[in-house]
Formats: C-alpha cells, structure tokens, sequence
C-alpha cells in the first residue's frame, strides 16, 4: 500500500504528533508498505492529491487534525484515512460536548461549567479544589488545578501564571482526588486498564513525555468492579461517539468513593502513538506488537 502518514501541524501537540507519526511510519516501513510521511501545512490538499495514496494514518493530535477538520477534507477528497471521522472528531474534541454526548446515556462524567477566563479574577466558579483545562487541547496542555491554598484563598491573579493567560474559554470541573485510569479499544474492544502513576505532582506534559516520570501499572491494581466499569464504559464511549479503529478514554477514580468515584473525563479520537503512549504499550500486553496494531488501524480504515 501507498501510505500517507499526516503528522506535526500547527497544534500545541506538534512534537507529539512528530513522534506518533514518525512511529508509525517507520513500522510501516518495516512492514513494505510504501510511506510518504506528510506535515499539515495550508497546502495539505495540494500535496494530499499530488501523493494520491491509498490510504491516510492519520497521526495528528489537537486542532485541526483530531477535532474533525481534516478528516473532512478527506472526506471531500475521496481519500481513507484511519481513526474516527468528521462528526465523532467534533464531538469528541470539545470536552464540553462530549459530556452531553456521554451522560444522558449513563456514563458518569464530572460536573462543572464553561468560564470565561475575565471571570476567574473575581472568584472561583465552582468550590475548590477544582481544575481548569482548556475545551478542546490535549496531552494536558494548558490544565491547572486549583487548590484552597492557590493564590492563598484569594481569586485567581490575572498576572499570575497559568491557562487563563492563553485560552479565554474554560471549563471548571470539581478536582477529583485519588487515582489516574485509562482504558483504550480498538475495533470493538476495550483492551484493558493502565493506572498512571507520576513520580510528582499530576499526569502533566512533562510527566506523560518524559521517560521515567511516570510509572505505568498495566494492568493496574484496582479491584476487579473497577476494572470492568473502565472496560465498559471505554466501550460505550466509543460506540456512543461512534469512534472509529482506536480511541482511548481517560479516568479519575477517587478509591475512597468505590464505585461512585469512577468518572470518565474523556475519550481520545487521535490517542498518542509515540514510544511512551498507552494504547501500543495496553496492545503489547493484549499480544499485538505496534506495527501489528499499526497494521490493524490501516485495515479498519481500508473496511
Ligand atoms: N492527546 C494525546 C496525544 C493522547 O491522547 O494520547
Ligand atoms: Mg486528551
């Protein structure tokens, strides 16, 4: 096959998407497929015609390769491309959305409400602790958690440092202490449950790209009705969103609640692909080595 891998962009996820895209193309490489490896600029369409491939991996993270822009490009274009398509893409990007999406069916997601960031400085929108996090980023670019000590007790600083600065919508949703769960599924299963574990503070950007900041428990260590809530609700997401080869869903358990602290946050269409990401790491566990599962993807998209 003719394999266009799309990656890098213009995304606060670039770097990482340099590195799912440069992953995969490699194992597609090694597998004798023929790869162009592409970065999204304004002329993608120019130079997605002029390659003609048979099929697109799409390696994008964040806007506008994950949040449904690309993919309908493609869709114009009569191009296939890998992962989820255009109206799953804009679901699923916006947090916001997707809890509309997910809730009503019985999927349990955080409260809290859309801020604008002028807002903040003249007190907080819902009691604390609670974390602030840009609608529609990932890789947890631009989150901050605020806590009864942030700022003293006193409302947020406009100077001081943090998300409010870059982004002027936010949603505030209650912090929920305890522990860090993911879940990926791929074609129609949910594999398994990875607990993150970071050696300081919270499952940050530099935590999740920095080997050795992290610890993986895969599979965690959590009692089995836990594990089969993440596994079934992973599921549901990814039917009721109508998620396509692979996404990943991210949770928050806090263990002092049982299974009433089980929250989903939310599902990745365009989960990461680089040597420290989670879902080739849950495959290798489940017996699909990476180019297997690249290979995997590909033929979903192919179906
Ligand atoms: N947004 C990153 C790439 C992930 O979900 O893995
Ligand atoms: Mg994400």
């Amino acid at each position: 096959l003719h394999v266009v891998v799309l990656m890098g962009g213009w995304a606060n996820e670039r770097e990482v998407s340099l590195m799912s895209g440069n992953g995969v193309a490699n194992a597609l490489e090694g597998l004798g497929h023929r790869v162009t490896r592409i970065d999204l600029d304004r002329d993608i369409a120019a130079r997605l015609r002029e390659a003609a491939p048979d099929v697109v991996f799409n390696a994008l993270h964040g806007v506008p390769g994950e949040d449904g822009t690309v993919q309908g490009m493609m869709d114009l274009m009569g191009i296939p491309y890998t992962h989820s398509g255009l109206a799953t893409s804009v679901v699923a990007i916006d947090k916001e959305l997707t809890k509309q999406a997910l809730v009503p069916h019985g999927i349990p997601m955080p409260g809290g409400r859309i801020v604008h960031s002028e807002d903040l400085y003249a007190g907080d929108p819902i009691a604390r602790p609670y974390v602030l996090k840009p609608l529609n980023e990932g890789s947890s670019v631009g989150v901050a958690i605020i806590t009864d000590e942030s700022n003293c007790g006193n409302p947020i600083r406009r100077d001081a440092e943090g998300p409010w600065q870059k982004f002027e919508t936010l949603l505030a949703e209650p912090y929920i202490r305890g522990r860090e769960l993911t879940t990926a599924v791929l074609g129609d299963r949910a594999l398994m449950v990875t607990e993150l574990v970071p050696k300081s503070g919270f499952y940050d950007f530099t935590a999740k790209y920095t080997d050795g900041m992290t610890e993986h428990v895969c599979p965690a260590h959590i009692p089995p009705e836990i594990e089969k809530l993440c596994l079934e609700y992973a599921l549901q997401a990814h039917r009721r969103l109508g998620c396509r080869g692979v996404s990943r869903s991210d949770f928050r358990w806090d263990d002092e609640r049982g299974e009433d602290g089980l929250f989903l946050l939310e599902t990745n269409t365009q989960p990461g692909m680089t040597p420290l990401s989670l879902v080739p790491e849950q495959a290798l566990h489940c017996g699909i080595a990476y180019p297997e599962l690249v290979e995997i993807i590909i033929k979903d998209a192919l179906d």
